[in-house]
């Protein structure tokens, strides 16, 4: 494989977080168990959200078809990707990829996954942005539940 092919990100999509395909990983065939995979991805998501949405409340409201485009087998190394696709008022539209470290072929492909950002009651609240950061600039000073504080 020459360098050019050797790209950390694909369709604007950067692979932050990887895995290790363990034995409590797998389905009954022997390959990884999709609700591991979206278990990840979900938390992913999360996380993801916050730091755009810049609020520690963010819910999952919709993940559309999911596509398994290919299995992952016990110690495989996958990463998963994601990047926001639309900014709404309350929510965050995000699309994720799912693929193997070492040959880049794409395990899963999710097209949409909507987080909305509520407020202490659970209600959509607005989060004021309309594009993506690549920083950590948006995250609240102080965690209202756990009174942890950020380190300037
Ligand atoms: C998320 C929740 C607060 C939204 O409540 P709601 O009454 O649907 O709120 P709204 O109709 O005001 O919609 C809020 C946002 O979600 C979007 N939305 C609602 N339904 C949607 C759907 N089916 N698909 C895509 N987006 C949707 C709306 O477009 C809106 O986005 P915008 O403000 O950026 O335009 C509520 O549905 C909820 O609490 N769901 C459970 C969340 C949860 O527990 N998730 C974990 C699942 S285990």
């Amino acid at each position: 494989m020459t360098k050019s092919q050797w790209h950390p990100s694909e369709d604007g999509i950067n692979f932050h977080t990887r895995k290790w395909v363990k034995p409590e990983d797998l389905n009954a065939n022997g390959t990884l168990f999709g609700g591991s995979l979206l278990r990840w991805i979900d938390e992913e998501a999360a996380i993801y959200a916050i730091i755009q949405l810049g609020n520690y409340r963010v819910v999952t409201k919709l993940i559309s078809e999911i596509n398994f485009e290919a299995s992952a087998l016990q110690g495989d190394l996958i990463e998963m990707g994601l990047t926001a696709t639309h900014f709404g008022r309350t929510s965050l539209t995000m699309r994720a990829v799912v693929r193997n470290m070492i040959t880049r072929k794409r395990i899963l492909t999710i097209e949409r996954l909507v987080f909305v950002s509520v407020d202490e009651n659970g209600q959509p609240t607005p989060h004021g942005y309309t594009d993506i950061t690549y920083d950590r600039d948006r995250m609240p000073r102080e965690h209202s539940a756990t009174g942890s504080i950020r380190i300037e």
